[in-house]
């Protein structure tokens, strides 16, 4: 089980990724008639658009155990076939951040996954051979935020593969009214859809939010988040109105005052705002891209005048 009581459990319950949610009821019922595995999934996608909720609504789903990892997490080969091992048939397995597995625990998942075993080695030098040790059938989980850094023979064994979207100001609306009601605070449809505007298309985002905005609401008004209330509390967070916080815009800003709006390469606009590379290609850029406030191209990133107008409007207001 995974802790986080906002979560939702069941697919039906779950708001967005609408073609996702329904493509997987079609699976998990078929694999569930035939009494076989759910063949694996890979979810890819910025962060906190669902991915883990996914993997524990499969498993709930499918009435199986849910066991969750990271790639990070596991060093060793021995590690992973332990934890594989360790599987009972049907289970699911969530390796979180799957693309940064390192290359020995990756090729244990390689006959687990293809034939539901691993080969350990025996004895070394000339004497040295494997032997095969059978594993329960099970369904290999992963989540990464770029499927294009996984490997060609890691991906290439995932039956499905999903990509995760930002979801609408209409769909986090629903989570947010959702949510309200999970954690007994009161909310109306003005408030609820104020923060979804400001939540960058992103549930967790959505669901941070509305826990600092009630206690706004309950400690400087009447309990109840309106649309004044979110404003207020939103506005003190730093969250503009596109749902853009202080790095979002001195990521726009600096490339506009210091690069004259790009072209500017990653890594030097990673340097020049002190940021990781990778942090602003999979949490920061997708956003931006999306809704259109940056452009990459073949010589680097471009702020367009989205941006600029979007700047321009706060100085104003200074
Ligand atoms: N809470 C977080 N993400 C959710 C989703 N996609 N649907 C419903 N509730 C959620």
């Amino acid at each position: 089980k995974i802790e986080n009581h906002l979560r939702p459990q069941l697919l039906d319950d779950y708001i967005g990724q609408s073609k996702i949610k329904e493509t997987l009821k079609i699976y998990i019922k078929a694999a569930k008639e035939r009494g076989e595995p759910l063949d694996h999934v890979l979810f890819y996608g910025p962060p906190g658009l669902g991915k883990t909720t996914l993997a524990g609504i499969i498993a709930n789903e499918l009435e199986v155990n849910l066991k969750v990892t990271s790639g990070p997490a596991i060093e060793k080969p021995g590690e992973m076939a332990a934890i594989l091992n360790n599987l009972q048939e049907g289970d699911v397995l969530f390796v979180d951040e799957i693309h940064r597995l390192n290359r020995q625990v990756e090729e244990v998942l390689y006959p687990a996954m293809e034939d539901f075993a691993i080969d350990i080695m025996i004895g070394k030098g000339a004497s040295a051979r494997s032997i095969r040790l059978e594993l329960p059938p099970f369904t290999l989980v992963g989540a990464t935020t770029r499927a294009g850094m996984l490997t060609a023979p890691l991906r290439d064994r995932f039956g499905v593969v999903d990509r995760m979207e930002f979801y609408s100001v209409d769909e986090l609306t629903a989570i947010i009214l959702r949510s309200a009601q999970v954690l007994g605070v009161e909310i109306d449809e003005r408030g609820a859809k104020e923060l979804a505007r400001r939540s960058r298309g992103t549930p967790r985002l959505a669901n941070r939010l509305l826990k600092r905005v009630r206690d706004f609401a309950q400690v400087k008004y009447d309990g109840v988040i309106s649309k004044q209330v979110a404003d207020y509390a939103l506005d003190l967070l730093d969250v503009d109105k596109y749902g853009l916080d202080q790095i979002d815009r001195n990521l726009l800003l600096t490339m506009i005052q210091k690069f004259q709006g790009g072209p500017v390469g990653l890594d030097t606009l990673a340097a020049s705002v002190g940021e990781d590379a990778g942090t602003i290609e999979d949490v920061y850029e997708p956003y931006l891209l999306k809704n259109g406030f940056i452009q990459r191209t073949p010589r680097g990133r471009v702020a367009t005048e989205l941006s600029y107008r979007h700047l321009g409007i706060l100085h104003e207001n200074v």
